[in-house]
């Protein structure tokens, strides 16, 4: 794809009501980065949720994805963290956007990792794999994550360390911010782990929750459907692997209709 046509594509969104501008792109590896845009002055949303992005083809009709909103529901901006997927449709072309181009954003959030979907609780686990993290960089900004919740733990694992990287960013972002940061550094506790490459926490999460490891680590003695609650976001096979451990635990999983124990979403990839 050449980036004549991306431009093709970006002054054709100009044209419409849902295209929004491209503020700032960062680079993090060779396979993801992050972007912000404007924010429709409307657009309302619940920390968590996720839209519908994308670019026009070549034929004039748009190619569009979910993501997750990765920045609070205060910012004037909106952020997004993604995968770059070579062949990807859209990942192939979005990951060359450059600020001043535009993209199409439609105004619909939507999702289940919002707080509305889970039954008050005492401690409140995010479970991020890879992008996964994306819904968890703005429930950890939300106010109301600190008002209901006396502990908040972030695990995000991935492959390599440098994978890490927007995690470790996002933490200090979080404890830097005027608006929340206090709050945060009471608070949330960021654990990052490698699957392929060693760090200070070496393994997937699934194992390390289910050998006490993870709990063991942190100190805590009194996991337990009564107060542990959970989001979770990551690839299918995660997804299904948690869920089951969290059943097995005695956490029941919720939605928006039937709040429960804890959630799960698919992160975006492709
Ligand atoms: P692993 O390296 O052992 O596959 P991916 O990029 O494939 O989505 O993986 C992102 C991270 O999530 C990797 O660290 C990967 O570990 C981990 N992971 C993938 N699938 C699962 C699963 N079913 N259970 C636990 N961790 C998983």
């Amino acid at each position: 794809m050449t980036l004549t046509m991306q431009h093709d594509a970006s002054i054709k969104a100009a044209a419409l009501p849902d295209a929004q501008t491209v503020t700032e792109v960062k680079h993090w590896t060779d396979q993801l980065f992050s972007f912000r845009v404007t924010r429709p002055k409307t657009l309302r949303f619940r920390s968590g949720e996720f839209v519908m992005i994308g670019l026009f083809k070549d034929d004039g009709k748009p190619l569009l994805r979910a993501y997750s909103i990765a920045s609070p529901s205060w910012d004037e901006e909106l952020e997004f963290y993604s995968i770059k997927v070579q062949d990807g449709p859209l990942t192939s072309r979005l990951q060359h956007i450059k600020v001043g181009d535009q993209i199409i954003l439609r105004p619909k959030p939507v999702g289940t990792l919002v707080h509305d979907a889970l039954l008050p609780g005492k401690r409140i686990w995010f479970l991020a794999t890879g992008t996964g993290i994306a819904p968890f960089a703005s429930l950890i900004r939300d106010p109301q994550t600190y008002e209901d919740y006396d502990q908040v733990i972030l695990t995000h694992t991935c492959r390599d360390r440098h994978e890490l990287d927007y995690g470790f960013d996002l933490l200090k972002r979080t404890l830097e911010d005027p608006l929340i940061g206090e709050m945060a550094q009471d608070k949330l506790i960021h654990y990052p782990t490698t699957t392929r490459e060693t760090s200070d926490n070496v393994g997937r999460i699934t194992d390390l929750l289910s050998s006490g490891k993870l709990l063991s680590d942190l100190d805590i003695k009194d996991f337990s459907a009564a107060h542990d609650r959970a989001m979770v976001c990551g690839s299918m096979g995660l997804n299904l692997d948690l869920k089951k451990i969290l059943e097995e635990h005695g956490l029941n999983e919720g939605a928006n209709s039937a709040p429960a124990e804890f959630v799960v979403e698919k992160a975006f990839v492709g």
